[in-house]
């Protein structure tokens, strides 16, 4: 069940790496891709960067928009996730089953993909200087929501909820690993 997740505590949804999903919608058309390269960059307000290449049609709707949405696929939409990062929504239009069953944010309107565990919905914070140069993409993160399956109390839960609920994190070449379980450890004394 998706829950809204407390601003000061949305960080915590990307602090494991995972790869994400990037949606956004302009004037009626939504698209959607894969992001290996995104991380939390502040907590107050909340602020999230990802690298969004110049061919993505994903960015040019980011551009015209100023909104987006980076979701946390999990094991069961693997290869949604590897398929949403092949094709571009420029030449087909992306899953339009997928994306027609996607609820716009309230916050932003871009899509919120089902099959993930969590959502950061983002208004983008331009900086056309690293966009150009480099690719990066600033968002502050105005509305956050996680699978509460996984994600409660402010924190992950994976090693007590189903395999098909755990992150994917990009290896290479459309190979994904699920996050794996918890190390419980006794802190080091000091001295
Ligand atoms: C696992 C995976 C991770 C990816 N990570 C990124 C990324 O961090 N940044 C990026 O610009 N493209 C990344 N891509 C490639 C885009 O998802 C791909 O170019 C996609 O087709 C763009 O779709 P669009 O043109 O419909 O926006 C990744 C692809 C895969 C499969």
């Amino acid at each position: 069940m998706r829950q809204s997740v407390p601003l000061d505590r949305c960080t915590r949804l990307l602090n494991h790496g995972p790869t994400v999903l990037v949606s956004a919608e302009h004037a009626g058309r939504r698209n959607v891709m894969a992001a290996a390269w995104s991380m939390p960059l502040d907590f107050t307000p909340p602020k999230v960067a990802v690298v969004l290449d110049k061919q993505t049609f994903t960015r040019t709707l980011i551009e015209a928009s100023g909104r987006f949405v980076l979701a946390v696929p999990s094991v069961a939409i693997a290869a949604l996730t590897g398929q949403v990062g092949s094709v571009s929504g420029r030449d087909v239009e992306k899953f339009s089953d997928v994306l027609a069953a996607a609820e716009p944010g309230p916050a932003t309107g871009a899509p919120l993909v089902q099959g993930c565990i969590a959502w950061l919905e983002c208004r983008r914070i331009p900086e056309p200087h690293n966009e150009q140069a480099y690719d990066l993409f600033l968002g502050e993160v105005v509305a956050a929501w996680a699978d509460d399956r996984v994600f409660r109390d402010g924190r992950w839960h994976f090693d007590d909820a189903d395999d098909s609920l755990r992150s994917l994190h990009h290896i290479a070449g459309g190979h994904f690993y699920a996050i794996g379980n918890e190390v419980k450890y006794v802190p080091l004394s000091e001295g």
